[in-house]
């Protein structure tokens, strides 16, 4: 049993029935000091940094650049000239896809399981810029193919793009052997940093990336946080997605001067509070110590798998062993909707997970898969929370009976049961049988949860 001496300074886990927050993966809580953090900013000095004299502002660019170098610290020591605060880890692709000064034929590499965040850009480039997109398949068992990778790599690419580790099913890339091998091809390299950076120590200078995205809001920190990691050399060759105040050094009627990097990439007046906050959180998370927070994470991931592993009707997503999946443990359940499976666990056992495709639709268009269930375990969650994700998963599957089992290796059975068809055909619908044991509060919620693929 892990003791959770942390699990008070969340107040989303008070109260006497405290929900199984097992949704980390798309958004963690917030502890008490970030909270602090970001409302002492709006109390004691709530002022813009870089613009008036006053003991607020002043106040207010210190500890803005003071997260500034602190994020520099946390990924290994980077220049803190390379950190720059965004709105999430989406703004920081777009700022380098947007940014970079492309030729028509630019090839650009990413994987067949990267988020919409390092997707649609490249598509949108590729039809307005004449960019070529290159697509690294990876093996569903999590293995990873360095002769792919050197195929690929065998006609000149101008940026590598891939996940460090996937938000699907928790599997990490050798990031470092890859960027190794993208620069000895000329290539540059960005990792989406969402799901690693809360989980394992990233040390940029180890790994030799060009650019690393980061979203606050998953590593302990506010919404509307995120940051983009860069050499310094590497972001001067940007373009800002957007100028006006703060990214100038002087301008006339007719000319301005941009500031260097980080602070031409900061438009207008900054989200203070959020990246104080986010600043609040580093410290947290450094508190704890990123051992501890793999082995809660794991350990709660080894009991949930290996509780589950003799369900014949559950398909995991991604390597079999936790061990290589450490904070996800992706399903789906045959002949049951992903969606009705969610809600089916939020009603009856207060476990939240998320449901549908996970802003990956492309990985699930490709098999003609409905979406499936994602648990993400985090430093707050206990036993009592697995145990509960255990239980409630039996539950479902109890009360709704095997159906055919015509499962892929990769997710549920195919065709699930659609919750709108449970409706129009009641009583004799599987998923019906399972809303039916815990009542659905809201059809808003169905809605909802029938969306959740969308983002
Ligand atoms: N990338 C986030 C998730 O997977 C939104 O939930």
């Amino acid at each position: 049993m892990i003791p959770p001496p942390e699990r008070s300074d969340f107040p989303a886990l008070a109260g006497r029935e405290p929900p199984a927050y097992l949704d980390s993966a798309c958004m963690s809580l917030v502890p008490r000091p970030v909270l602090g953090a970001m409302e002492a900013y709006y109390r004691e000095y709530p002022g813009c940094a870089g613009r008036s004299l006053h003991r607020f502002a002043e106040e207010v660019g210190r500890r803005y650049e003071a997260a500034r170098v602190a994020y520099a610290r946390f990924f290994g020591g980077v220049d803190p000239n390379g950190v720059v605060f965004l709105r999430n880890a989406t703004e920081a692709i777009n700022l380098v896809g947007q940014g970079l000064p492309w030729r028509r034929g630019d090839r650009v590499l990413i994987s067949d399981q990267e988020h919409n965040s390092n997707l649609i850009v490249w598509q949108r480039l590729a039809r307005e810029r004449g960019i070529r997109l290159e697509v690294l398949s990876l093996p569903d068992d999590g293995s990873f193919d360095p002769d792919a990778l050197a195929q690929l790599l065998s006609r000149p690419v101008r940026l590598v793009s891939l996940f460090h580790t996937s938000n699907l099913d928790g599997r990490s890339l050798p990031v470092r052997e890859i960027a190794e091998e993208a620069h000895d091809r000329g290539a540059l390299v960005l990792f989406d940093g969402c799901q690693a950076a809360p989980h394992e120590a990233v040390d940029l200078g180890r790994i030799g990336a060009d650019f690393y995205a980061v979203s606050g809001h998953k590593m302990l920190g506010p919404t509307g946080t995120g940051v983009l990691l860069g050499r310094p050399e590497a972001l001067e060759s940007l373009r800002p997605l957007v100028v006006g105040g703060e990214t100038v050094a002087w301008s006339t009627l007719s000319d301005h001067a941009l500031r260097p990097p980080p602070y031409r990439f900061e438009a207008g007046l900054q989200n203070y509070a959020g990246v104080i906050g986010a600043h609040a959180a580093l410290d947290y998370l450094t508190r704890v110590g990123f051992e501890e927070v793999h082995r809660r994470a794991l350990d709660l991931n080894r009991r949930v798998s290996r509780a589950l592993a003799g369900e014949r009707r559950l398909r995991l997503l991604g390597p079999a062993a936790p061990e290589e999946r450490p904070s996800i443990f992706a399903f789906a359940l045959d002949g049951i909707d992903p969606n009705d499976t969610a809600l089916f666990l939020d009603e009856g056992h207060r476990v939240m997970v998320r449901s549908g495709m996970h802003c990956v639709h492309s990985y699930y268009e490709r098999r003609g898969l409905p979406g499936n269930v994602r648990a993400s375990f985090y430093l707050y969650n206990n036993r009592p929370d697995a145990e509960a994700l255990i239980a409630g998963v039996r539950e479902i599957l109890e009360r709704v009976g095997p159906g055919r089992l015509n499962g892929t290796s990769a997710g549920t059975a195919r065709p699930t049961t659609r919750p709108g068809s449970a409706r129009r055909h009641g009583a004799g619908s599987r998923a019906a049988a399972a809303r039916s044991a815990r009542p659905l509060r809201t059809t808003g919620r169905r809605r909802a949860a029938s969306a959740t693929g969308s983002g």
